[in-house]
């Protein structure tokens, strides 16, 4: 078993801060990581011995970006809808159909081809984990076959066949549901580790998604649920109720949202990106992290709301306008994103998790804010092996 090591670190950003580093992101100086059969096996002073060695020539490492929210999965293309929409058009959830027509049309072989390509852009941009949905397909063969090749990608697959009610099912959705907690389910739940819902108006009502994740739970999957993006609304209050891991998006949040976040375990998830590209205000992320609550940060890779995999410019805007730190939009993106699917192997830099790191070509994570739009990951780890550099 032989040991490679990141050497020559200016900055480690651990997010462990048992360690000993400074402040909740446990940094320290001078500093070097080693991998050892795919985890991290120490965290030392610079100069370390080791089978193999990288150097970051005094630049800063983190753990990966843990990206817990994408619709990776889809064929076609939505330009159109997002140059309307820059040009004053809603943004509306029906738009998702449009996808779905397109996604049910596509073969598997060619969903993997894109879902896969997607994924190589996101490794190239630092993230080193994802979560995807399915949500597409909205029937329950083009579920199946999104979900297929979802599990392909990642473990973390989330059954999202209540994500809009098919044009088929206009006239009576609660059909529609009870076609996703039945058959659909059935169909996907093997392959998932996760159930998510859209709570909004155009989309689905509290009491159906209440439905479909009580159904979902039954088949032994954990909670997660779309809510508050377009509008106040019962989602986070739900999601909070149920035990869901996570409620995201979290734009519109009233005060009892803050308090009902604040008194559990449900990640507030913030896709700013999606705000960005619908013209949303920015949700006030200090008064959620201030309450009290954990929270995360996500891309919502998607081709209506969020055509981004850039978890860089998630964090400029959570700084910019949502009232982040760097450091707790650097948490958010890492560690907040491993609390938002509860893993704990993923989004630190400690003895015993996995080996995925980012070697930055910049000296911290400020320049993610500072150099907005500059590509600044120069190195991806996975797993302990090289997944991407841009030596390369
Ligand atoms: O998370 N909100 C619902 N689902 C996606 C949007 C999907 C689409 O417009 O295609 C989202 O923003």
């Amino acid at each position: 078993m032989s040991s490679l090591a990141i050497d020559n670190i200016g900055l480690l950003i651990t997010n462990e801060p048992s360690l000993g580093g400074d402040g909740p992101l446990g940094e320290l100086r001078d500093a070097a990581v080693v991998f050892e059969d795919g985890v991290v096996v120490a965290v030392e002073r610079a100069g370390v011995d080791a089978d193999d060695r990288v150097d970051a020539g005094g630049c800063c490492v983190m753990p990966g970006f843990v990206d817990s929210h994408t619709h990776l999965v889809f064929a076609g293309d939505r330009s159109a809808e997002f140059a309307a929409r820059m040009a004053g058009a809603p943004y509306e959830a029906g738009g998702i159909r449009v996808t779905s027509e397109a996604t049910r049309a596509a073969g598997a072989a060619e969903l993997e081809r894109l879902a896969r390509a997607r994924r190589a852009e996101g490794v190239r941009a630092g993230i080193t984990h994802v979560e995807i949905k399915s949500g597409y397909g909205l029937d329950v063969a083009a579920e199946a076959k999104s979900c297929e090749v979802a599990a392909k990608i990642t473990d973390d697959v989330t059954f999202l066949g209540a994500h809009v009610v098919p044009a088929e099912f206009e006239s009576d959705p609660d059909a529609y549901v009870a076609l996703v907690c039945g058959e659909m389910l059935a169909a996907c739940a093997p392959l998932c580790r996760w159930i998510d819902a859209f709570c909004e108006t155009g989309a689905f009502t509290a009491e159906q998604c209440r439905a479909v994740l009580e159904a979902g739970r039954a088949a032994g999957l954990g909670l997660r649920l779309h809510g508050n993006q377009l509008g106040p609304g019962e989602g986070v209050r739900l999601a909070v109720e149920l035990g869901a891991a996570s409620v995201d998006h979290c734009t519109y949040l009233t005060d009892d949202d803050i308090e009902a976040l604040a008194g559990s375990r449900t990640v507030a998830t913030f896709l700013p990106a999606t705000d960005f590209s619908t013209r949303q205000p920015y949700p006030d992320a200090r008064r959620v992290i201030d309450a009290g609550a954990t929270v995360a940060l996500a891309t919502n890779t998607n081709p209506g709301s969020s055509n981004t995999t850039s978890m860089a410019f998630c964090i400029a805007i959570a700084v910019r306008d949502m009232g982040m730190t760097v450091a707790e939009a650097v948490r958010a993106a890492t560690l907040g994103g491993a609390e938002a699917l509860q893993r704990t192997d993923i989004g630190r830099l400690a003895p015993g998790c996995r080996a995925d790191a980012i070697v930055l070509d910049a000296a911290s994570p400020t320049d993610f804010v500072y150099r907005p739009g500059v590509p600044l990951v120069r190195e991806v780890f996975a797993a302990g092996r090289t997944a991407w550099s841009a030596a390369d």
